[in-house]
């Protein structure tokens, strides 16, 4: 036991400052060497070093480290760590200042009660308050059972929240350990999920309630492991290999974003080359002859941004659309392009859903979008059908049809049917569509239009014993000649330009620096009613 004498002198500004320092020593230091060792053994940071980690070294400024919960149940009032479970604060990355917050999983499996739900809500509001994006590093088992309807009701004021600072400030969800029951619910409403590899877990029922009432059999890491978000849900939209990998993502990815809805978007010094460059001339050759051999639509989209750096957003989920950021003259872009390597480059209802998330973030964020289109068109199909593909196709069409910010869209081949309007077309509202002399746009592909055209012809050539796949390679030549040339498309306006694939880079910067102070406002509403 403590003698009198070990005491501080509360009576002198001298024994104040040793006092506190003696609290932060066990509210933060001496939690910190325990927290170190847990999570340490498990292959996870604690939350200060995953703080550290995200922000500028010195920045981070703690808040609230002496809150403590009052809760009596359980036993709980016999452990009463400061700090309760969750670390919260703000710092700057790469100069700007955001709100943070991490899961402490050493304190209460970084389950969330009063305490902890009080201090995430704090650090939400201040966020909001000050236009600064939030970064929320997730490692919990969840409202805490012995807190009860307490526990739940923060829950739903984090979601109500996460909710209205939704369109208003960039929020970022890394996930670096469990995320059970309600709690998914939370990342779910914000812009970007990230999730570590074998570390994160997400799923609304877990393992052994799935076993219980449906009979499945299914481990934790194949329920809701990363690498199942980021492949099949599309709920992650980054697959980090490890937490540092995870936080350097984070911290890129905020570099592209304004600090709110109502702030100027980060500006670089421009790396910008007005000249054609030999890049530039390697898009020349880059549409191959025949229409059904695929490329690699990166290789396109490299040649457009600055320095060839692209941060892709969700590249494992629906392959066939490829969204993410990139600068152009140093400023930020959304780049939204059909991958005709997967899937021939369809859109399908994950496709459509992905990329229309992205839009409705870029617009509200005030990020000009770039849409590359080569697509066949929908993918055909029951399965389709009946998950709802005119429901949740639609998305993408409204999407795009709601967005203010400087659209530009360039057709580098194929944009057929609805396809070919979903696609960033002039007629939803693109400021300026251009086109490569390679484009196609029509109803349908030159072969199926020759099947319900030309089915006389074909029958006949049949009939009198003639090359029948030459007879049809003919047909839908000249379909795609006479119909789906984008000269027809430009001789109406509905292409501003056709340029050469060599141009792109350099005619969509122009684009964009002529679409700078663009002004476009929506009727008064309360809000839309998106499909859903
Ligand atoms: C209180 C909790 C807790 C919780 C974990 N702990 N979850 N305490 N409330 N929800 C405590 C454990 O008792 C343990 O304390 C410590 O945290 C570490 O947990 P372990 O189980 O030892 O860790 P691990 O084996 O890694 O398993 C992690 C886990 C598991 C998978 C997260 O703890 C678990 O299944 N927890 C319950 C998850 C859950 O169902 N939560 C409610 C979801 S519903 P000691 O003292 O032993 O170290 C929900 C609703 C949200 O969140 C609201 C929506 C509206």
């Amino acid at each position: 036991m403590e003698s009198v004498t070990d005491q501080p002198d509360l009576f002198t500004t001298a024994g104040k400052i040793a006092d506190l320092r003696a609290r932060y020593q066990e509210a933060v230091l001496d939690p910190e060497v325990v927290a170190k060792q847990k999570q340490h053994a498990k292959g996870k940071g604690t939350a200060r070093e995953r703080i550290e980690l995200l922000v500028d070294t010195g920045s981070f400024v703690e808040l609230d480290e002496y809150v403590r919960h009052r809760t009596t149940a359980f036993g709980m009032d016999k452990s009463r760590p400061y700090g309760d479970s969750v670390v919260t604060g703000t710092g700057t990355i790469h100069g700007r200042t955001v709100a943070v917050y991490a899961q402490d999983f050493s304190t209460f499996g970084g389950s969330l009660g009063e305490a902890a739900g009080e201090k995430i809500i704090k650090v939400m509001e201040l966020a909001l308050r000050s236009g600064i994006p939030i970064v929320g590093m997730l490692d919990s088992g969840g409202a805490r059972i012995q807190e009860g309807v307490v526990a739940l009701g923060k829950y739903g004021e984090i979601f109500r929240l996460n909710t209205r600072a939704s369109g208003v400030i960039p929020q970022i969800s890394i996930i670096m350990g469990p995320a059970a029951g309600g709690a998914v619910y939370s990342p779910a409403l914000t812009d970007f999920v990230l999730m570590v590899d074998k570390t994160s877990q997400m799923f609304v029922t877990g393992p052994d309630v799935i076993k219980t009432v449906t009979g499945e059999d299914v481990g934790m890491e194949e329920l809701g492991g990363a690498y199942t978000h980021n492949t099949r849900s599309g709920v992650a939209h980054y697959l980090a290999e490890d937490e540092d990998d995870a936080i350097d993502y984070a911290r890129t990815l905020l570099g592209f974003l304004p600090d709110n809805n109502m702030s100027e978007l980060p500006a670089y010094e421009p790396v910008f080359e007005f000249e054609t460059t030999d890049a530039d001339r390697s898009l020349n050759t880059i549409i191959p002859d025949s229409p059904n051999q695929p490329y690699d639509i990166h290789q396109v989209i490299r040649r457009i941004v600055d320095s060839e750096d692209f941060l892709e957003v969700q590249p494992l989920f629906a392959p066939n659309i490829v969204i993410g950021f990139g600068r152009i003259e140093g400023r930020s872009v959304g780049i939204i392009a059909n991958q005709p390597s997967q899937m021939a480059g369809t859109l399908n209802i994950e496709a459509g859903e992905k990329a229309s998330r992205f839009v409705r973030f870029c617009d509200a964020f005030s990020i000009p979008i770039v849409t590359l289109v080569d697509v066949p068109g929908y993918l055909p199909g029951t399965d389709q059908e009946w998950t709802g593909v005119i429901r949740r196709g639609a998305k993408l069409l409204y999407a795009y049809a709601e967005a203010t910010v400087p659209l530009v869209t360039v057709i580098l081949r194929k944009a057929y049917g609805g396809a070919y309007i979903v696609m960033g077309s002039k007629q939803l509202g693109a400021d300026i569509n251009l086109a490569w002399p390679t484009a196609e746009i029509a109803v349908m592909g030159g072969q199926g239009a020759v099947n319900i055209l030309y089915r006389g012809e074909i029958k006949k050539a049949e009939e009198a014993g003639e090359d029948v796949a030459a007879v049809r390679t003919r047909l839908a030549n000249e379909y795609t000649y006479n119909v789906a040339s984008p000269f027809l498309a430009a001789e109406r306006g509905e292409l501003d330009g056709i340029i050469e694939p060599a141009q792109t880079r350099v005619a969509i910067a122009k684009a964009l620096r002529a679409l700078r102070g663009k002004r476009s406002t929506l009727p008064p509403k309360k809000h839309g009613n998106i499909p859903l």
